[in-house]
């Protein structure tokens, strides 16, 4: 176990406004001289974008949840040793977009896959490193998905809306599940509230840095 570096996730269904939180927080983190590194899945490293191109491809509607797991498992794996690992070593501030509770939602919750095999499987790739916090930013999804081009959608995003609601009841019943690690935030709110919230809770994490 890491004892240097905090690790950081922010979930939520898509159109939450996740990545622009990201960048306010990497501000803040930036200004207030903390070693910041911000990565993104799935992705984050030349193998785990393949493995991204793979998974969003909206010609692969046949994927089935199981192999869903597998490939975001995979990526993750990789970029946990190959970036976040490192990082945290050298006592960095790390803020993922998306990590582990984002397979248990769409895969589990959305994908049906059993919630104990998605965990142990995720459990393995991120060598059991939870994050010490996880902020979900929650709003319905047929707002989050209007925040979107339809035009663009990816595969998961053309998913139905009754799978998005099952993925957003999976975020509320996470934070349920681990309320010590996991903090629901209102992603309708304006996103300078949103930041000030998130950041609350971090600041007095980053003695560790
Ligand atoms: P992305 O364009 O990065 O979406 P967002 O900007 O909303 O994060 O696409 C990632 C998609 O993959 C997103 O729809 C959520 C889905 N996903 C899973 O189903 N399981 C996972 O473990 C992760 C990381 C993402």
């Amino acid at each position: 176990m890491n004892s240097r570096g905090v690790l950081i996730s922010l979930e939520g269904p898509d159109g939450a406004g996740k990545t622009t939180q990201i960048e306010l927080l990497a501000d803040n983190a930036v200004k207030g001289g903390f070693r910041t590194l911000r990565t993104r899945e799935p992705g984050g490293t030349p193998l785990g974008d393949d493995v991204r191109a793979i998974l969003l491809n909206p010609c692969y509607q046949e994927m089935t949840p199981l192999t869903e797991v597998f490939l975001y498992a995979a990526a993750r794996a990789q970029l946990f040793e190959q970036v976040v690992e490192p990082a945290l070593r050298q006592g960095f501030l790390v803020l993922c977009d998306r990590f582990i509770d984002s397979s248990l939602a769409y895969q589990s919750y959305g994908g049906n896959v059993s919630f104990d095999f998605v965990l142990q499987v995720n459990l393995a790739a991120i060598k059991r490193r939870l994050p010490d916090h996880t902020f979900i930013l929650d709003l319905p999804p047929e707002k989050g998905l209007n925040r979107r081009p339809c035009a663009h959608a990816d595969r998961v995003e053309q998913k139905p809306l009754t799978f998005h609601s099952s993925v957003r009841a999976g975020f509320l019943a996470l934070a349920e599940r681990f309320p010590e690690r996991i903090t629901v935030i209102d992603a309708t709110l304006p996103k300078e509230e949103v930041c000030s919230q998130i950041w609350q809770v971090v600041l007095p994490l980053l003695a560790r840095c």
